[in-house]
């Protein structure tokens, strides 16, 4: 799998990253235990990607716990990016401490900011960083969901990739992605299939109850899924035009945007990996990256850039 530059952190990382979210233990999606969980991992590095996220709000420990497991034997082989909420700087350590514990290793190669948190001043938050960097527990510090305000901030502290939402249905900020250009940052996108939207799996009917996270994504939502349909049956007539699936599709278009480092994509078992992973040999014509990027702008242009995919972001 190709290799890509993580920022200016001196990392290389995988085009296609796995993401553990859904190894949370959340009801609704996801791999249905942790011994398919582990052996998803296991599959995962076997197909060349290197790249895993997590974070420690996904189970409270436990994505990062079944992560541990999965990579354990082969540590070296792989890059672990881990998230923590912004918080005052006395709980950084603490934090970063009870990620090493639950991943089973003694570093984290890309240790991100998970939100920031407006009524906390960033600035203590990665001054602590830093020194966690310099103690050698962390080798790069990165951010989720910064406006380019924020971004100012963090990359003064030397901060190497920006994780925003972004997909065909859901867009991030041009300024943003101008600013991480700009200045050496990685742009390193999560949900990029909407959270299973993209793929032509959900009628009308069965995205009234599409399990998990997606309970709360306002892309399901009474009034927007009609739309988001619309986009997604887009998709699957072009995947259906060029011979391939329509996650394939919603992935090659997220890593064809300019400016996009490599994507972060969930997968519940090995059949999923393995179908998303052909994006990475799919090049879309202009013409059809444009009628995707016009019919997903059209839904995104009804929220505001500072919306939360979920309704909820911390104030
Ligand atoms: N920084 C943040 O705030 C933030 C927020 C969200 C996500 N993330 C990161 O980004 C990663 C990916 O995002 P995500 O999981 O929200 O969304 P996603 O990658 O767009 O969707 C993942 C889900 O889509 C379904 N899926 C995957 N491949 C499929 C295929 N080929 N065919 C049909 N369905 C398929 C699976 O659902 P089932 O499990 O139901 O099969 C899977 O759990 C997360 O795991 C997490 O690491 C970060």
């Amino acid at each position: 799998m190709e290799r890509v530059p993580l920022g200016g952190s001196g990392i290389e990382v995988t085009r296609l990253c796995l993401g553990a979210w859904n190894m949370g233990g959340q009801k609704g999606w996801g791999p249905e235990s942790e011994e398919v969980a582990v052996s998803l991992i296991h599959h995962v590095l076997d197909s060349g990607c290197s790249f895993i996220d997590t974070a420690r709000g996904y189970g409270r420990g436990k994505s990062e716990e079944i992560v541990g497991k999965g990579v354990k034997g082969r540590r070296d082989q792989v890059v672990i990016a881990t998230k923590m909420l912004q918080c005052p700087p006395e709980d950084v350590g603490p934090n970063i401490e009870a990620s090493l514990k639950c991943l089973g290793t003694d570093y984290v190669d890309l240790y991100i900011c998970h939100w920031p948190v407006p009524s906390l001043p960033l600035d203590p938050f990665f001054e602590e960083m830093v020194r966690q960097r310099e103690a050698g527990n962390i080798r790069a510090i990165g951010v989720s969901n910064f406006n380019r305000k924020q971004m100012e901030t963090a990359a003064r502290y030397g901060v190497v990739s920006l994780q925003p939402p972004f997909s065909i249905l859901w867009r991030v900020a041009d300024d943003v992605v101008d600013f991480c250009r700009g200045n050496g940052v990685a742009v390193t996108p999560y949900s990029p299939l909407a959270q299973g939207l993209l793929t032509g799996r959900y009628t009308r009917e069965s995205a009234k109850s599409p399990g998990g996270p997606r309970e709360s994504n306002v892309l399901f939502s009474e009034d927007v899924l009609p739309d988001s349909l619309k986009v997604a049956a887009e998709v699957d007539r072009i995947a259906d035009e060029m011979g391939c699936t329509s996650a394939q599709v919603a992935l090659a278009w997220v890593l064809q945007t300019p400016g996009i480092t490599c994507a972060l994509v969930g997968a519940s078992r090995p059949s999923q990996w393995d179908e998303n992973a052909g994006a990475l040999d799919l090049t879309l014509s202009d013409d059809d990256y444009r009628t995707l990027d016009d019919a997903g702008k059209a839904v995104w242009t009804r929220f505001d850039p500072e919306d939360a995919l979920w309704g909820w972001k911390p104030t």
